[in-house]
């Protein structure tokens, strides 16, 4: 699992580690392990310190405190080059002016790989990564996905122990992108080097990994698997950061032992399940999140059965996306607009905009957290 594993079957342990630009804690006390052979994602957004963690990890940056350690042995004072560990960058760097073979053997060469065992660990890792005869081609003939597979190659070759990539489908057009994520997948269990990917792609990092740690303003603030993530969110901002939901702020009228009753900010009544840490009680100021596949849509009450929320609205809007199609509904009370998943049944398909129904999910479905929580976690309420 995540934490406390015996040391033979991790491949990295980062202990306490923290760097500071200035006043900012770029990295603020960040403690996790990768186990051996296994898909490991960092998930956040913009600016909360991804790349610092994994800077610090390949030798490019040195941390403030807390230590680093491959295979149990700690490397923070062993330079980048000595350390067991290769990056992708998001700005890939191959040379123009080497072809894709030459690019490859790089790596090779500088660390004074003889030259018979070259050409054959450079077929081998092009063949893995599935283009076996693109050894000769110039790199600015590579489409941008080839590219991107030339320079995992790049570090592939070279064996390391673990393989850091920041972004590497970042550049990329979104159907490619769609298209690579599966087939990064595969050649990581395929070639069984341990990855630690690093990513603002929640889709990214729920299709591709074993374990996915969520990280705002420096910290983790979860780490589980794709599943526990999305289903089992302990503060709001992973509920709000991993899928999509909806989302209302409101105050605890009540609470007991089967839940609590939350009035919310444009006076809907609902009935939510305390979630995350700690419980909630009367008065509590809350944030609501339920998700738009678990809401029951129905032409009228009856379909509903016996859900714990209702609500009545007309259908705003239709975004019709084939398996993914979804029906923006106004809550005729409240105003508010909820997102719902449109069934594959077919009984909507002449759903259309202005026409009223009926929205109804459980009590479980609706997840309440306490409204800044995360805040209060990161230390910054
Ligand atoms: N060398 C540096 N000097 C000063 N501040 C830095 C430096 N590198 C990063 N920072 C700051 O540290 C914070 C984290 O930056 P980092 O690049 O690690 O974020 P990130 O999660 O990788 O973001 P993105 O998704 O945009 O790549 C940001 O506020 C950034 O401005
Ligand atoms: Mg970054």
């Amino acid at each position: 699992m995540v934490s406390g594993a015996p040391a033979n079957d991790v491949d990295l342990e980062c202990r306490r580690l923290v760097k500071r630009f200035g006043g900012l804690a770029a990295v603020d006390d960040v403690s996790f392990t990768i186990a051996e052979g296994s898909f490991f994602s960092i998930l956040g957004p913009s600016g909360c310190g991804k790349t610092t963690l994994l800077r610090m990890i390949a030798g490019f940056q040195y941390p403030d405190e807390g230590d680093i350690l491959i295979k149990g042995r700690s490397i923070v004072s062993v330079p980048p080059n000595r350390r067991p560990v290769n990056m992708v960058f998001q700005h890939l760097a191959l040379f123009p002016m080497m072809n894709v073979a030459e690019n490859i053997a790089y790596g090779l060469k500088r660390r004074g790989t003889p030259r018979s065992e070259i050409a054959p660990k450079v077929q081998a890792v092009l063949e893995r990564v599935g283009l076996p005869d693109s050894g000769p081609m110039r790199v600015d003939r590579l489409s941008g996905g080839q590219k991107q597979r030339i320079a995992i190659a790049r570090c592939l070759v070279l064996d390391p122990a673990l393989l850091l990539l920041d972004e590497p489908l970042g550049a990329l057009d979104l159907k490619l992108r769609e298209r690579l994520k599966v087939e990064l997948k595969e050649l990581q269990s395929q070639v069984g080097t341990t990855f630690a990917y690093i990513t603002h792609d929640q889709s990214e990092a729920l299709v591709m990994s074993d374990h996915v740690a969520v990280m705002n303003e420096g910290r983790f603030v979860q780490v589980g698997t794709p599943q526990e993530l999305y289903f089992d969110p302990q503060t709001a901002f992973v509920a709000g950061f991993v899928g999509d939901s909806n989302r209302w702020t409101g105050r605890v009228e009540d609470a007991d032992t089967t839940g609590v009753k939350v009035v919310t900010a444009d006076d809907l009544s609902l009935l939510g399940a305390p979630a995350g840490a700690g419980g909630l009680a009367r008065g509590d100021r809350v944030e609501i999140f339920v998700r738009p596949e678990s809401i029951i849509l129905g032409h009228d009450a009856t379909r509903l059965g016996a859900v714990d929320n209702r609500v009545r609205g007309r259908v705003e809007n239709i975004l019709f996306d084939g398996a993914n199609s979804r029906v923006m509904v106004r809550d005729g009370a409240s105003g508010h607009e909820i997102m719902v998943t449109l069934p594959q049944t077919g009984e909507f398909a002449a759903l259309s905009r202005g026409q009223e129904v009926h929205l109804g999910w459980t009590l479980a479905q609706a997840k309440c957290f306490p409204a800044g929580d995360d805040a209060a976690r990161a230390g910054a309420a």
